[in-house]
Formats: C-alpha cells, sequence, structure tokens
C-alpha cells in the first residue's frame, strides 16, 4: 500500500496503520519533510512502512523531476505522483490520497458535526470560522454543517482558508483544470491552482505545500462563499509560540497558520469594539516539528515568497482545456 505524505498527511498516516501491521507499506514523503521532520518519519517506520523521501530516483516519475528541478526538495504533487506510479507498478498495491478529494473532506466533516453539536449545546453562534488550507480537507470538514446552514440561507457564517505566503494557491492561484500531482498522472480537478509544476520553497508547514486546493473550497471561494488570506511563516511562529505559551498546548506549523489569522481577527475586534465569536481548527501537534521552532527560537527561520514570474511561469503550463 501506498501514500504520499507530507509535514503532514499525519492524519493519512494515522488511517493507514491498520495497513503498517503486516502489509508491505511504502510511504513517499516529501524530501523537505524527511529531513525536517526525522521524528515523524521514525513513527511511520516504527509501524513498519518504509520511508523514501520524494523526488526519489526508485520511480520514473522522480528520477524525471530530479532532471528538470535539480536539488529540488519536492512538494505534495511530486510524492503523489511517485506513490501512483508506485501503486500502479506493484501488484496488490493501493494508492491512498490524505487530502484535496471530496472523500477526504468527507470524512473530516466529523470535525464540523462535533464542533457544531459543542458549539449547540454551549448555546453559542459561530460567527467567524477558520482554518488552514493545504489541499483543503481539515477547513473542508469543519465547515460543512456551517455551509450546508449558510447555503439554504439558515445562518450567516464568515469562513477564512489561512494558506502559506510561500504556496498562495486561492490568493494568487488561478481558478482552472490542472493536474492533481506534478508528475501529471492524476486526473484533471477544476480548483485554484499555481500550476502543478510549482515548486514550493521549503516552508516549514510541510502539510500545506500543495500546488493546487480543493475544488469544493476552490468553487466555495469562486462564489465568494469563503475569504482567503496568507501569512508568513515567521509570523506563524509568533503566533505558534505565543499560543504554546497562553494555552500550553504546542501546536503544528500547519495549524499555527490558523492561529495566526484567529489571533489578527481578533485583535481587529479589540480595536473596532466588534464581539465575535471565532472558532478555527486545531489540527495537529507541534511535538515532531521541534527543527522548525528550534530554528524560530534561533532566529534562523526566513520567508519566501514566490515572484508573480515564478508564479506566471508554472501557470503558463496549465493543460490547455476545451470550454
Ligand atoms: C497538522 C496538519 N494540519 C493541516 C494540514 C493541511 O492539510 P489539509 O488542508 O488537507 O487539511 C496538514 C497536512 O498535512 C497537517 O499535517
Amino acid at each position: 500500500m501506498t501514500t504520499e505524505t507530507g509535514a503532514g498527511q499525519w492524519g493519512t498516516a494515522l488511517s493507514m496503520s491498520t495497513a503498517f501491521f503486516g502489509l508491505d507499506c511504502q510511504v513517499y514523503m516529501v524530501k523537505v519533510s524527511y529531513e525536517q521532520k526525522p521524528f515523524r518519519r521514525e513513527v511511520m517506520r516504527t509501524y513498519g512502512a518504509s520511508v523514501t523521501p520524494s523526488p526519489s530516483m526508485t520511480t520514473d516519475i522522480g528520477r524525471k523531476i530530479n532532471a528538470e528541478f535539480p536539488g529540488t526538495t519536492g512538494s505534495l504533487g511530486c510524492a503523489i505522483s511517485e506513490a501512483v506510479e508506485a501503486a500502479v507498478k506493484q501488484p496488490g498495491y493501493r494508492y491512498v490520497l490524505g487530502s484535496v478529494l471530496n472523500q477526504v473532506l468527507l470524512h473530516q466533516s466529523v470535525i464540523g458535526l462535533e464542533t457544531k453539536a459543542a458549539l449547540d449545546k454551549l448555546g453559542v453562534k459561530a460567527d467567524l470560522i477558520i482554518g488552514c488550507a493545504g489541499g483543503g480537507s481539515n477547513l473542508g470538514g469543519l465547515i460543512s454543517p456551517f455551509v450546508g446552514e449558510k447555503l439554504r440561507g439558515e445562518a450567516d457564517y464568515d469562513i477564512l482558508a489561512v494558506e502559506p505566503a510561500s504556496c498562495p494557491s486561492l490568493t494568487r492561484g488561478k481558478y482552472a483544470y490542472d493536474f492533481c500531482d506534478t508528475g501529471r498522472v492524476c486526473p484533471l480537478a477544476k480548483m485554484y491552482t499555481l500550476g502543478s509544476s510549482f515548486m514550493p520553497s521549503a516552508n516549514h508547514a510541510g502539510g500545506l505545500r500543495y500546488h493546487g486546493m480543493s475544488t469544493i473550497l476552490s468553487e466555495l471561494y469562486d462564489q465568494g462563499l469563503m475569504r482567503a488570506t496568507s501569512v508568513e511563516q515567521t509570523k506563524v511562529f509568533e503566533a505558534a509560540k505565543l499560543f504554546a505559551q497562553t494555552e500550553g498546548i504546542l501546536p503544528a506549523p500547519e495549524s499555527s497558520h490558523a492561529i495566526r489569522a484567529t489571533i489578527d481577527e481578533a485583535l481587529k475586534c479589540k480595536e473596532s469594539g466588534q464581539a465575535k465569536n471565532i472558532v478555527f481548527g486545531l489540527t495537529g501537534t507541534g511535538y515532531f516539528d521541534m527543527v522548525a521552532y528550534q530554528k524560530f527560537n534561533d532566529g534562523e527561520m526566513s520567508d519566501y515568497i514566490p515572484t508573480d514570474e515564478d508564479i506566471a511561469k508554472s501557470l503558463a503550463q496549465l493543460p490547455q482545456v476545451q470550454g
């Protein structure tokens, strides 16, 4: 069984645990995450998975990507291509995608239903719902019952997707048909995309380094039913540190994007005097991300924001689709 994985895709790793026992599980882990998150890698190996940094030299697509982008630290799009190739070429293997697709959002809607039940029990109405968005699954799941009410005209909610400034698919991408993977072996999806050949910089929130966005979230964004913002990783880690010191919970870098935006929105309320109930999704723990925290604490973290030229270059390679 194969899966792609990012910083991230921790949900995937957990859901794969039954496969780890007794089945040959092969994981293509984005190279930058493989290096930045050695303990996440070791957890998977402990459960029996073999973990290969992607892009690797073990697949045709990995070799092609390495030749095209020498020294690349990979992306979720590359890992997807390699995992699909490995699954197709080895009898008995299956490929599992941990984000983006509708069924993953459906699974994650449990989070939204539980959140809604908890708010209803407390008699609290959410005004603003915030989540980090990589492939879009946690946010899609969190907002699903609320969007249902919004679409039926039963209640209104302000929904905010938060993405890294280094990989801004909603805020700077194009709404177009694109490949879901860098090797262009997966079907096309209509989504906000930076282009499947976009190579994000080595941001520490590896789970948010995906060139596209779930088709459901893309459509909601396109219809103006959801907002989006992007944040720089140094600002994200400032928020993560404040959250850890205030709440005693060490958040994952991905989740900390939502925390950053939540703090910013709360500060705006403080300034305007407006009272708002803000709900945000805390998607994971940061205990496997201590290399990133160390870099931040040592003042060695920097931000890379792609130029318009970088984005235009990968968007120029979008597939030409009629209609
Ligand atoms: C902790 C954590 N949060 C969020 C995400 C973002 O993924 P998605 O946008 O699919 O929810 C990831 C992805 O790997 C993750 O590991």
